[in-house]
């Protein structure tokens, strides 16, 4: 095991495999799965204890050891490149097949998108230490060696079992249009600093990049505030560059999004958290587009030239994703998202739109809740997030698509 992780407490994880794909994962001693599962799989470390359960005969199959890092494509080949998101493995002497699979993750309560950890992962090593009086004697001496490179591991987790910091579940990627997260972070550090005005979800950037990215990826963040996007990037492992015309942190270089110090075509992916018209003082600098109206056209034609470069570095095919929230100021609204939309179709073509939920605004007290009742308008529920793709150049497929109508006979 690397230093590195040596003194990180060992987490178990549970991989599917399938009629087809078991045999693989053995002959290979590498298990993997798809993108979606991404997430957990670059979370993966060297020393983790790992598990393989058959979706198809209810099997679940132990006890395993991670020999490398959770990775992309460690053997491209593997399953005809179906499941690049990989992790290659040992037995912990020989393997165990325990019949009712369902029922026993039912029971643990394990989900694969949770990590088990310290009592938890004891016990369910239990499962696999067979009773020793039900073996013959061949048995007997495989089961020894079994039994005592799972004790050892055993040993190991419980030397570090107050150091288990527990972790979160990690985040499933958002699969409908609707994104509400309760938080600003997720996990076990900070992602950017909660307390800067208009500091961003840091699972909007999740989701972006997980979609749109892979690991090792660029992504660009040019008005980058407190570094969500940076935080983001760096613990989904892509690479990132930030930007904003007033710094928060060392790692953000001092730049205007309206001309970024980077060639055409080189970037993977950009994340743009605009200012959404001057409803925020983020800091005194005489350029921060922050201190235009979005009651004006100049604000538009400021943010149209932030398009136009994002437009430029990012590579053809891929996304921006751009948030943005609409405006109600003394009794005049402004749709600030749908003019942004506007004026990114003249670059772009859309990708979706999602409604992000609004939480923990300042106006979301008793008291503003109630003047919005009584004076007969509405606190800002929801954000856009705008997802553009820069077009690839290749003339667009025209699908061809049969309509078939249903009738519904009228009553
Ligand atoms: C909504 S905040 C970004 C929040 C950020 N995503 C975070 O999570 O902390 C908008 C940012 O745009 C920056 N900004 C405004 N005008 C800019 C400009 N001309 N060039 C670069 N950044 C600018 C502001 O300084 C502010 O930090």
């Amino acid at each position: 095991m690397s230093s590195s992780n040596e003194d990180k407490p060992i987490r178990g994880f549970v991989f599917a495999c399938t009629r087809k794909t078991e045999k693989e994962c053995f002959e290979r001693l590498l298990f993997g799965t798809e993108k979606a599962y991404g997430p957990i799989v670059i979370r993966i470390r060297k020393g983790d204890i790992l598990f393989l359960n058959n979706l198809d005969t209810d099997t679940l199959y132990g006890v395993f050891k991670a020999v490398s890092d959770g990775g992309v494509n460690i053997e491209p080949d593997a399953w005809d490149g179906k499941y690049p998101y990989q992790v290659k493995v040992e037995i912990l002497g020989e393997k165990i097949a325990l019949k009712n699979a369902k029922r026993i993750l039912g029971k643990f309560r394990i989900k694969r998108n949770t990590p088990l950890f310290g009592k938890k992962l004891l016990d369910f090593l239990d499962l696999f230490v067979p009773n020793p009086t039900l073996l013959n004697t061949t048995s007997q001496i495989f089961a020894d060696e079994r039994n005592r490179l799972i004790l050892e591991q055993k040993e190991k987790i419980k030397k570090a079992i107050d150091k288990v910091d527990i972790e979160d579940e990690i985040p499933l990627i958002e699969s409908t249009t609707f994104w509400d997260f309760p938080k600003q972070s997720y996990g076990l550090t900070p992602k950017g600093d909660n307390k800067y005005p208009g500091v961003t979800p840091a699972l909007i950037i999740f989701n972006l990049i997980w979609r749109y990215t892979d690991p090792g990826d660029l992504v660009v963040d040019p008005m980058a505030g407190s570094g969500t996007t940076l935080d983001v990037c760096r613990e989904e492992k892509r690479r990132c560059i930030c930007y904003d015309i007033a710094p928060t942190r060392p790692e953000i270089i001092q730049n205007d999004a309206r001309k970024i110090p980077l060639e055409d075509n080189s970037v993977d992916m950009v994340f743009i958290d605009s200012p959404y018209g001057d409803n925020i003082r983020y800091n005194d600098h005489p350029d921060d587009i922050g201190k235009i109206s979005s009651e004006t056209a100049q604000f538009y034609d400021e943010l149209e030239k932030v398009m136009q470069e994002a437009h430029r570095i990012l590579k053809e095919g891929k996304v921006l994703g751009w948030l943005i929230g609409d405006q109600w100021v003394k009794g005049k609204f402004t749709p600030v998202g749908f003019k942004i939309y506007n004026r990114l179709c003249k670059y772009f073509e859309p990708v979706d739109i999602i409604c992000v939920a609004r939480r923990g605004q300042s106006s979301h007290t008793g008291l503003w809740h109630n003047r919005a009742r009584r004076f007969n308008f509405y606190l800002r529920g929801f954000k856009y997030l705008l997802i553009m793709r820069k077009p690839d150049g290749k003339p667009q497929k025209v699908r061809r698509r049969e309509i078939k109508w249903k009738h519904y006979p009228r009553k």
